[in-house]
């Protein structure tokens, strides 16, 4: 095949293109050209037969018109499909009227809820929430709480040790109220910090090995208990509206002095009333008291100067109240059917 043969086949293939009238009929043409036994591949094959002085301009000249044949492809494809595209919106129009096909809503989990409605609660009262960390020493998490190693209040929470000695997974957010005091001291402090905490226990209707606490931290001079009757009074007031009992009444916790926890009254109309508050009508919500000398010390205040109250509540035994839910593990079994009530 000569040079002039590339010639014809260039104008020929460009020929055929413009006749090809839809997009079948354009990958037929490329199938003809460009395929395994195509024209185009025999005319490039020609070249080994060539007399070694023809081969530089037959190859050149067999390049530019594979390139040419190439582009002039690809861009009658592109033509043909958007005049495919165009008949098909003139023969079918688009009709705007059809009602939408609407995605699902997501919602936020319900022990996000109670959080957020707590912490929204503690904001309006001037309140900071402060993160701190889940995995804990054992000294900011008992010792410096005033629970030295072997001493018997650490059986309270039973914990989770990690393979660090000396690490563990917190076992209540206490531990922040040291990181948050040691940042502040000396100046006052109102925070919530709001936060996972862990415990090695059998898991019951009643409690998790894992589950949310919302902690509270208030120092300065003159911080009273009737403070801290005052600001959890007037929070359950808010979290459980005006017809719900809550019950203040004296405890012990290593790193409080006094200390007290707080009940609210199972809602009356509940059939599992009694199971689920062992008989007693109350569920504990909080423990609380204020703040050990030892602690306030360990947290870098002096105590003649300053006093300060804590607390501790459960947030999710909180929503349990609200709306009378008889099981505590229903929050991590992720069944859509209890999840989409709220
Ligand atoms: N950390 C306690 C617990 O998990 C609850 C608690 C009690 C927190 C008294 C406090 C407090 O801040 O003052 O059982």
């Amino acid at each position: 095949m000569a040079i002039d043969a590339l010639k014809s086949l260039e104008e020929q293939g460009l020929a055929e293109l413009r006749d090809a009238v839809d997009e079948a009929a354009l990958r037929g043409w490329n199938t003809r050209y460009f395929g395994e036994k195509g024209l185009m591949k025999s005319a490039l094959a020609e070249l080994g037969k060539m007399p070694k002085d023809q081969r530089a301009a037959y190859g050149q000249e067999a390049n530019r018109v594979k390139v040419a044949l190439e582009s002039a492809y690809e861009s009658a494809l592109a033509d043909a499909k958007e005049r495919a595209l165009q008949a098909s919106l003139n023969a079918e129009p688009l009709d705007v009227t059809l009602p939408g096909r609407s995605a699902p809503r997501g919602r936020v989990h319900p022990a996000t809820r109670a959080l957020r409605q707590i912490t929204g609660i503690f904001a309006d009262m001037g309140f900071r929430v402060y993160r701190t960390r889940d995995v804990e020493t054992d000294e900011n998490n008992f010792e410096l709480l005033n629970m030295p190693p072997h001493h018997p209040a650490r059986d309270m929470w039973d914990t989770f040790f990690t393979t660090t000695p000396g690490v563990v997974l917190r076992t209540h957010t206490s531990p922040g109220q040291i990181h948050v005091m040691r940042e502040s001291a000396p100046n006052p402090v109102r925070v919530i910090l709001p936060g996972m905490c862990y415990r090695y226990e059998a898991i019951t209707p009643r409690s998790e090995i894992q589950f949310y606490q919302v902690e509270g931290l208030v120092i300065g001079e003159g911080v009273t208990m009737a403070d801290l009757k005052g600001t959890i009074t007037s929070f359950a007031r808010r979290m459980f509206g005006p017809d719900r009992q809550v019950r203040i009444r004296s405890s012990y916790f290593p790193f409080t002095e006094p200390s007290i926890e707080v009940d609210i009254d199972w809602p009356k109309d509940d059939p599992n009333r009694d199971r689920l508050t062992k008989g007693t009508r109350w569920l504990e919500i909080m423990g609380a008291g204020m703040v050990h000398p030892s602690v306030l010390r360990n947290g870098g205040y002096d105590p003649a100067k300053v006093t300060g109250f804590a607390f501790g509540m459960g947030p999710q035994r909180m929503l349990m109240l609200q709306h009378a839910i008889d099981d505590i593990r229903l929050f991590w079994q992720n069944d859509l059917r209890f999840l989409r009530q709220f």
